[in-house]
């Protein structure tokens, strides 16, 4: 037990001098102060200053380090999935219960988040590294030397139905004249650069960020000849957050105010019709919650006297406040809400800091791999929430989906940058099991995008 506190507050240690050396080199950033007041304590252990974009990919390693240390799961800590359906999963896939839940769009009652990878080798490729110049070195994994290009011959098939590939021509005419923001952590901007890719084809879109904040974490993008913009807002916890610091509670632990949607995002939203809500992550941290302006409780903060409050239960509290204020934005006539699924990461061998990483080449058939441990966690808090907000859409005739995508990366170790991508130098030699290679699995999630977006018909739920 001794061991293992010890290996969290020295996983934690790394992860603070990573989100510092951030909040050094963004000097314009909102959400700068409170990165650099949250690491304070370690200020003058960095003392080189790499290039922002390059230490910005230190950030989800950071997730996994917090992943790593955390404690395991205690499942009296949330509570019962009764809003789930269908208990009987077939025994050779134990999490089948937990997607019996996932939406059904379209006529043909097709759940397109449930299906397999089917092996296409002739299946063209929607762009490379070299037609879509927004692929970031941290997702480039061709350029820095992937070896094998059979990750990029699977299509996902859903059970019983055709996924159409993505038609950027299409996207773009549903969306013309519309805005669409990515709120959650860097998965939701590995999203839209995925995105951005796929639409480049018809469009050469235009970085407009600089118009809005030199910040890295939040980019525009802007499609010219169909006036659509693109958005990511990083907020990894999606709520507000201070230093924990205060006089009261312990350095480097930040809190998250539970009842308050951050506003780095937040006061932004309501120009926006649609918006794409994830996280989940960076919920490892050692966190203190707050909700009324009264403490909860906290998890992972190493208090022997704080009342422990599970992390997932906290998640889903952190969700349900973004997702109202998200669904009370001002433009959202016709506007839609997504809440895309958790996106699993698969190191083997190992985690990132002793030689862990994702050599596969291939994906897994669905009974290889279930969905279990914490990934079911972040899962079930999202679809549960979803549902509560989906009663509430209903309701007032606002519209939520959602966008199941953890099936089927759940089944894509082979998907992610592994050693193939840019780190910074302290890195090197680390694997990024986390993000996904772009091109890639990830463009999927596009596609199923489109999929919901077109279908017009609302959610239903399988039986
Ligand atoms: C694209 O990948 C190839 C290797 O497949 C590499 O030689 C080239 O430099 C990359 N180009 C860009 C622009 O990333
Ligand atoms: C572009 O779209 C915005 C809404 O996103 C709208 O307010 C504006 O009038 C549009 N501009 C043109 C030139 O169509
Ligand atoms: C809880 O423990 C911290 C130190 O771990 C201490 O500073 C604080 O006063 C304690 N609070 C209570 C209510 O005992």
């Amino acid at each position: 037990m001794h061991a293992k506190k010890l290996r969290s507050s020295r996983l934690h240690e790394h992860c603070t001098v990573y989100t510092m050396k951030v909040a050094l080199s963004e000097h314009h950033g909102g959400d700068e102060d409170e990165l650099r007041q949250s690491a304070a304590v370690n200020f003058k252990r960095v003392a080189t200053i790499a290039p922002a974009a390059i230490l910005l990919a230190a950030i989800p390693l950071c997730l996994l380090l917090l992943l790593l240390a955390s404690s395991p799961v205690q499942p009296q800590d949330y509570p019962a999935v009764q809003a789930m359906g269908d208990q009987n999963g077939s025994p050779e896939e134990p999490g089948a219960a937990a997607w019996a839940a996932v939406p059904v769009a379209g006529e043909k009652k097709c759940d397109v988040f449930r299906g397999k990878w089917v092996y296409r080798p002739d299946a063209p490729a929607y762009y490379t590294n070299e037609t879509c110049h927004a692929i970031s070195d941290q997702q480039n994994c061709m350029k820095f030397g992937r070896p094998d290009a059979e990750f990029l011959k699977w299509r996902w098939e859903p059970d019983g139905c055709k996924l159409p590939w993505f038609a950027a021509a299409e996207f773009m005419e549903t969306t013309r004249g519309k805005s669409i923001a990515f709120v959650g952590d860097s998965l939701g901007r590995n999203h839209m650069q995925s995105l951005l890719c796929l639409l480049s084809s018809v469009d050469e879109p235009e970085d407009i960020s600089l118009r809005y904040t030199t910040d890295y974490n939040f980019k525009r993008w802007y499609f010219p000849n169909h006036n659509l913009t693109l958005a990511t807002f990083w907020a990894p916890f999606l709520v507000r957050t201070t230093d924990a610091r205060g006089g009261q509670t312990l350095e480097g632990i930040l809190t998250l105010h539970l009842d308050e949607p951050h506003p780095s995002w937040s006061a932004e939203i309501g120009a926006f019709h649609h918006v794409i809500v994830s996280a989940g992550q960076w919920f490892y941290r050692p966190l203190i919650y707050y909700r009324n302006g009264r403490l909860l409780g906290c998890s992972a903060c190493g208090r022997e006297n704080a009342t422990e409050v599970s992390r997932f239960q906290a998640y889903r509290m952190a969700l349900r406040t973004a997702l109202k204020a998200v669904m009370e934005r001002k433009d959202r006539e016709g506007g839609i809400t997504f809440l895309r699924t958790f996106s699993p990461a698969h190191f083997e061998d190992g985690d990132w800091t002793d030689g862990g990483s994702c050599p596969r080449t291939r994906p897994l058939a669905s009974h290889e791999k279930k969905l279990e441990g914490d990934d079911l966690e972040f899962y079930l808090a999202q679809v549960e929430e979803f549902l509560e907000a989906e009663r509430r859409a209903r309701e007032v005739g606002l519209k939520i989906r959602l966008l199941g995508t953890t099936r089927a990366m759940l089944l894509r170790p082979d998907g992610h940058p592994n050693r193939q991508c840019n780190w910074p130098r302290s890195n090197v030699g680390r694997a990024d099991c986390v993000h996904w290679c772009l091109p890639g699995p990830i463009d999927t999630w596009n596609e199923l995008l489109l999929y919901v977006m077109k279908s017009d018909r609302g959610v239903k739920f399988a039986q």
